[in-house]
């Protein structure tokens, strides 16, 4: 329990999707609580039978369903990343944005309490959000996963171009990165970021391929790495001042043997190590993200827009660079990846790029049907070229499934809507397949 915890109206009630785009606040004790909404399958598998799941409806009904109905979740989540609605305040396109502040309080806490028994012992939670809730929002996670849990606040330079009309033009938003087990134990299983091998070299043609270079030296006065090196074009040199040579005389002369000394300055500089790329030790990532390395708003806005022109796409879709970094440094192939409010679908899309298997929840229809749904079926049918395929030498592959969670509260999709998605999902025995419930 964490020392200092924040207070909101309706705190102790809990809070269910209600409609298509409403919530409600319940009573804790209300056994609308106890029965696990339905698991409508839209594809003729079962949930539980394929890697990937693409889930139409509200993300806790869908995590109450699937933990109820099916083993997906039972080799344990490894990546949960989040991109709620910010609660700007703002109607951004195609999906709201002003929840009052107690029912997205809730909102949060209560999907990542849901989540938090199903995370494997070396997994990360990342919830991306902008200033409007970002202080709450890490209060929340204190109280979910401890104050202990969390490991950085990644700045996203999400835009480059300057908001002239703003007090300050907003350029970031920021990722909290949470590890219910501590930084310290998941710094031991989390990946480096793969260094620049575009610094490589082959100045001298050697065998062994690209290489890059360092100093010759140690720091501090070491007696057995204190004697004269020889240049090729033959000056004599010591180490400088207060430093030594990197390794003894013995170690040198079986480096220089191997071709592993370099001397710059045409054979006249000083000693360097030459370094191959599979001796280089990844990075620990900074907790600033550049929009060069990771993409920005409209990348992946321009990203839509050649997948599916015919539409306009809504303000804030995130760009595969971004998620393929926090895919990376937070997994391994095999690893199931979870996103709980996923627009377009950017994580899925990147997870099945890189080999993970994941569950996208999305609640919007017309998200899905314009963009999640199709966009995925580009992804395994090898059709998008555009993101991080070309980097990574995607060329289609895998397959998922759709269901659909109605909501416990409200109205359900239309069976006009439901056999919208049906129609467009392609699976060999789809034109006879209904919806049915389990
Ligand atoms: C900021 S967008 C996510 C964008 C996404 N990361 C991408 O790259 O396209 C938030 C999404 O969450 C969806 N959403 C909002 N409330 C939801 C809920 N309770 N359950 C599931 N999805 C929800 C919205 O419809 C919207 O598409």
């Amino acid at each position: 329990m964490a020392e200092v915890t924040l207070e909101w109206k309706n705190k102790r009630l809990a809070l269910l999707a209600s409609g298509a785009t409403a919530y409600e606040w319940i009573d804790p004790s209300s056994k609308l609580l106890e029965q696990p909404p339905q698991l409508m399958m839209m594809t003729p598998g079962q949930a539980c039978g394929s890697s990937n799941l693409l889930a139409v409806g509200d993300g806790l009904d869908v995590l109450a369903a699937i933990t109820s109905h099916t083993s997906f979740l039972e080799g344990g989540i490894r990546l949960v990343y989040i991109d709620p609605p910010f609660n700007t305040n703002a109607d951004v396109r195609c999906y709201g944005d002003s929840l009052n502040r107690s029912m997205w309080l809730s909102m949060l806490r209560d999907r990542l309490t849901l989540l938090k028994p199903h995370l494997t012992s070396d997994a990360s939670v990342w919830v991306h959000l902008d200033d409007s809730e970002v202080h709450h929002a890490r209060l929340v996670m204190d109280e979910v996963f401890g104050d202990g849990a969390f490991v950085a606040s990644v700045i996203w330079q999400k835009r480059t171009t300057r908001e002239s009309r703003s007090a300050f033009s907003n350029n970031h938003d920021t990722i909290l990165v949470y590890a219910p087990n501590g930084a310290k134990k998941w710094k031991l299983s989390r990946n480096l970021i793969k260094k620049d091998y575009a610094e490589l070299k082959n100045r001298d043609n050697d065998p062994r391929g690209p290489w890059t270079d360092a100093p010759f030296t140690a720091p501090g006065f070491r007696a057995a790495q204190q004697y004269e090196i020889k240049t090729p074009s033959g000056e004599v040199l010591t180490p400088p001042r207060g430093r030594s040579w990197y390794a003894t005389e013995i170690t040198y002369r079986r480096l220089l043997s191997e071709g592993k000394i370099w001397f710059p300055k045409g054979g006249a500089g000083s000693p360097r190590i030459k370094i191959f790329s599979s001796q280089l030790r990844g990075l620990v990532p900074f907790t600033i993200w550049g929009s060069s390395e990771t993409g920005t708003n409209d990348d992946a806005k321009r990203h839509l827009l050649s997948l599916f022109p015919e539409f306009s796409v809504f303000d804030t879709p995130k760009p595969e660079e971004l998620l393929e970094r926090i895919i990376h440094i937070s997994t391994n192939p095999g690893d199931l990846v979870v996103d709980l409010f996923g627009g377009s679908g950017t994580t899925a899309s990147v997870a099945q790029k890189m080999g993970r298997r994941w569950l996208l929840v999305e609640r919007s229809e017309r998200t899905v049907s314009q963009f999640t749904l199709p966009r995925l079926q580009a992804v395994v049918n090898g059709l998008d070229p555009f993101g991080i395929t070309e980097q990574l030498g995607w060329v289609g592959g895998g397959k998922f499934e759709v269901t659909y969670v109605p909501p416990r509260l409200g109205k359900s999709l239309s069976q006009k809507q439901l056999h919208k998605i049906i129609s467009m999902i392609e699976h060999p025995k789809t034109k006879n397949f209904l919806a049915t419930a389990v």
